[in-house]
């Protein structure tokens, strides 16, 4: 059973925003109250935003970056992680984890490759797809980054791509043309997640699981269904990527109240199709008080910010390179979580008890073994208005959960009658 954190929780600054720094961060001693933020202490850094308040006190040492000493490439991604333990060891974490994107040839795929061959974090990146795997594995594996490049093709090249994972990330499946709704590809992406996840289940199931695949409200639930007739279901390893609502909302906020992007946090909680992505505005963070009209456009902005994309697109697909920084971001977290950085706060579509739904997405602290706690203070002294989209989502979230639930049992209906 997930736990919840309740009133204190440390602040949580996005990863992937840049800013200038130095070379080495350090940030000592902060705890934030819910509600408040405090600003990390550091060395001569004006703002870093990713790096994330500690109550022990965390570096982040750069100056062996990949990326050499361009500070803003480097501050664009994670730095190495070197917690202070209190008996003044220290934990250096190197290039050590493998990770795996299924669908790695695709619009999502493709940027998110590159992005996590960037990760100083990563030894091995795992690419899968259908087809066209192998030149985009080929052009990957010449950037000067530690992780080593592995192409596999096919569902015969499946589990050896799973093999010995860390984190699993499938932004597998068909994107939006306009006029649809993301529950319009369930036909389609439902299937593929499913023998997708089955495969993880069966190779790499301790793995961390984030699924992109729309629509994420069904598709998460499916994944669980199927983890669990295999028998390893463990819900704080999987993960729905809802992080593109939250970077949707820090960047929309920022605009409209002219705020420095990288001060900008905004929770968002739900799920992940139109009215079911509830941005709570009352608890951005630095404090800022917004009109009635404000609150209902940028509220709706941020529930339509993936139609915008596909109108715009015009039949060309739905949101890839905002979708893949967003999905990178949500890699790295758990990398530096895995790495045992341990002050590490997303948004996540998860299993959950916060509300009477089954899944639903809060903001998150992720450790070793994937969830460790839920802030359901989130919830706590909304706004009437966010009260009443929070009630008005949950018909929707309902429906879709239930639909992906129905489909995983079916299916295992029918491979039973067979
Ligand atoms: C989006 O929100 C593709 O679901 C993705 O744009």
């Amino acid at each position: 059973m997930l736990y919840q954190l309740s009133a204190v929780y440390k602040s949580n600054r996005s990863l992937f925003l840049q800013s200038d720094m130095a070379s080495t961060v350090t940030f000592t001693s902060v705890s934030a109250q819910a509600g408040l933020i405090q600003k990390p202490r550091n060395n001569g850094v004006t703002s870093y935003s990713g790096l994330k308040t500690s109550s022990s006190s965390v570096s982040f040492g750069l100056e062996s970056s990949f990326l050499g000493r361009n500070a803003s490439l480097r501050a664009s991604v994670a730095p190495r992680i070197v917690p202070k333990a209190a008996s003044g060891s220290q934990i250096s974490p190197q290039a050590s984890y493998k990770v795996a994107v299924l669908g790695a040839a695709g619009g999502i795929g493709q940027p998110l490759g590159l992005l996590i061959k960037m990760s100083p974090l990563v030894s091995e990146l795992h690419l899968y797809d259908i087809a066209n795997v192998k030149g985009v594995a080929a052009d990957l594996s010449h950037c000067n980054t530690p992780a080593q490049v592995l192409d596999f093709t096919g569902p015969s090249e499946l589990a050896n791509c799973l093999k010995g994972v860390d984190v699993v990330v499938i932004p597998a499946g068909v994107p939006r043309k306009p006029g649809m709704t993301r529950d319009d590809l369930f036909n389609i992406n439902a299937s593929i997640v499913k023998s997708l996840v089955e495969a993880v289940a069966d190779n790499c199931p301790d793995a961390f699981i984030h699924i992109i695949s729309n629509p994420v409200n069904s598709t998460v639930p499916i994944a669980a269904e199927v983890l669990k007739q295999k028998g390893v279901y463990n819900p704080k390893k999987l993960f729905g990527v809802t992080t593109l609502d939250v970077v949707r909302a820090n960047t929309f906020v920022a605009q409209k109240k002219n705020l420095k992007l990288i001060d900008v946090d905004v929770p968002v909680v739900g799920g992940h199709a139109g009215i079911t992505i509830l941005p709570l505005l009352s608890k951005t963070r630095p404090s800022v008080t917004f009109t009635d009209e404000e609150t209902e456009e940028l509220t709706k902005r941020i529930q339509n910010a993936g139609t915008e994309v596909v109108e715009a697109k015009a039949g060309a697909g739905s949101a890839t390179l905002s979708m893949a920084y967003a999905a990178a971001r949500f890699v790295e977290s758990s990398l530096r979580a895995l790495a045992g950085d341990p002050d590490v706060y997303e948004c996540t579509f998860i299993q959950s008890e916060v509300t009477d739904l089954p899944f639903f997405a809060s903001r998150v602290k992720l450790g070793k073994n994937g969830v460790e706690s839920v802030v359901s203070a989130d919830l706590e002294g909304v706004t009437e208005y966010e009260a009443k989209a929070l009630e008005a989502l949950k018909a929707e979230l309902k429906g879709s959960i239930e639909k992906g639930i129905a489909f995983a049992n079916k299916q295992q209906e029918a491979a039973a009658s067979v």
